[in-house]
């Protein structure tokens, strides 16, 4: 007999949990910096029309995949195509690809807890706003206190998966995302008040089309996988627990407007600051901890408690939105491992530490004394990011429309999708889904793929 599996009790359960996951330092951290490397608005354009023509539908399948087969990731694809040895191999990518992205991930999550003791100290009071981007410059490239933060970051996200304290975790993230939320909004108004702000906007919102060209595209398309933690499992896994009155569509599609709202709302809160501090927009994964610094240091002159309060919060936050992901991460090949080798937990955490620790230790050198060990221009960080989000997460997407779209029967597919026919408007949706499904999404995606070799 199946045993039973845990499972989500509302709505909005579903999308707290899915949105905890998707939001995080994808949207804070990585998203402004992208929009600034990858030409701004047209960036912006084509990642909210990839979101919904592209990500959506793929969200969409990952769900019914995890629905229909009640598992895991992996066991997902085994259980739906049995005997077929091709889907068994592929079905180790969504152990492989969060296990990467944790790696690094631990280390931006570690600068956070670094400025988040800065604010805390009350560094920020003391730096002139001018000299507030040069503090990143110091910290990052210097060897032992980015180190000493990444492993303590990671020490601090794995412990929470040593102790299983889902429910914990679920019902913080419950509460801390409205309050991310409220203070995204606050950064952004403030941001967008400072002098020189309005360059920022217009950089956002008003694109130059002579800045496009297909490795925008391509971009464009990772960086929405990635917020939207598509093709590695997570959604699978959620989706399973996911229940069986629940509408797949809603879920999915509150989920997406809620990530895509919160990126949209950080690069407000980000780009104005980085035109009004004068950084330059392209400068990369340091942009918000060059950036936010300068509002807070400038905030000082005028109302010193007020920003030291402010300082403390958004790092604050910015720590929980990255560590409820991370442990999402971590917990994927944790759980692979305490099934497949029937590893004790904790024994599985550490090996997980031990992996994700030694892989993000070089990220972390790649800053300062390994930086100008590159391959094809790359850092060791810069490739990291890369295979897992532009090239694995791109295969798995892939994989998992393929599979919902040729694997499975469309039947079975309609069933879930309409909860067996009980929800009359997805319905009527189904037919136009189930083409962005089995066409439109796997043909866009290989395209974008091959973009990212060929151009
Ligand atoms: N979607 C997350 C973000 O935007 O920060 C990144 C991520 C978290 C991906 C958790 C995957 C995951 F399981």
């Amino acid at each position: 007999m199946e045993k039973k599996r845990e499972g989500f009790g509302s709505r909005t359960a579903v999308i707290f949990a899915m949105a905890g996951s998707a939001i995080g330092l994808g949207n804070i951290w990585r998203f402004p910096y992208m929009v600034g490397e990858h030409g701004g608005a047209v960036f912006v354009l084509i990642y909210i029309f990839a979101t919904i023509l592209f990500s959506l539908p793929i969200f969409v399948a990952e769900v019914v995949i995890g629905r229909r087969s009640h598992s895991n990731a992996r066991d997902a694809f085994v259980r739906m195509a049995p005997g077929k040895p091709f889907w068994k191999i592929v079905s180790i990518l969504p152990i492989l690809i969060p296990t990467i992205i944790a790696s690094y991930y631990s280390v931006i999550g570690g600068w956070s807890l670094e400025y988040f003791f800065k604010a805390c100290s009350l560094e920020f009071l003391r730096t002139d706003p001018g000299m507030a981007s040069g503090l990143f410059g110091g910290f990052v490239s210097s060897t032992w206190v980015p180190l000493v933060m990444h492993l303590l970051f990671l020490a601090m996200s794995a412990a929470v998966v040593a102790f299983g304290v889902k429910a914990g975790i679920e019902k913080f993230s419950k509460f801390i995302l409205p309050v991310l939320f409220v203070l995204i909004v606050l950064i952004a108004l403030y941001s967008m008040s400072l002098p020189g702000a309005g360059e920022g906007v217009r950089y956002l919102f008003k694109p130059d089309f002579s800045e496009f060209t297909p490795r925008t595209f391509a971009f464009a398309l990772g960086q929405s996988f990635y917020s939207l933690s598509l093709g590695m499992g997570i959604i699978i896994t959620y989706g399973s627990y996911v229940r069986k009155d629940e509408n797949i569509l809603a879920s999915s599609a509150g989920t997406a407007v809620s990530d895509l709202l919160f990126a949209l709302l950080a690069g407000l809160a980000i780009m104005p600051a980085v035109f009004a501090a004068g950084i330059e927009p392209g400068a990369g994964p340091g942009l918000i901890f060059q950036s936010i610094p300068y509002i807070f240091c400038k905030m000082g002159l005028d109302a010193p408690h007020v920003s030291t309060a402010a300082a403390i919060l958004f790092f604050f936050t910015v720590i929980v939105a990255a560590m409820t992901s991370l442990i999402s991460l971590i917990e994927v090949g944790t759980a692979f491992l305490v099934e497949k080798f029937r590893m004790r937990r904790v024994r599985a955490v550490v090996v997980m530490f031990l992996v994700c620790g030694l892989a993000g230790v070089f990220c972390s050198l790649s800053f300062g004394p390994l930086s100008g060990l590159k391959v094809a221009g790359m850092t060791i960080f810069d490739i990291f990011d890369w295979v897992a989000s532009n090239i694995l997460l791109l295969i798995m997407a892939f994989l998992s429309v393929v599979f919902v779209g040729f694997v499975m029967k469309k039947d079975d597919v309609r069933d879930e999708f309409t909860n067996s026919g009980t929800k009359p408007r997805n319905a009527k949706l189904f037919n136009f889904i189930y083409f962005l499904i089995k066409w439109v999404a796997p043909i866009a995606v290989l395209l974008i793929f091959f973009t990212n070799f060929i151009l």
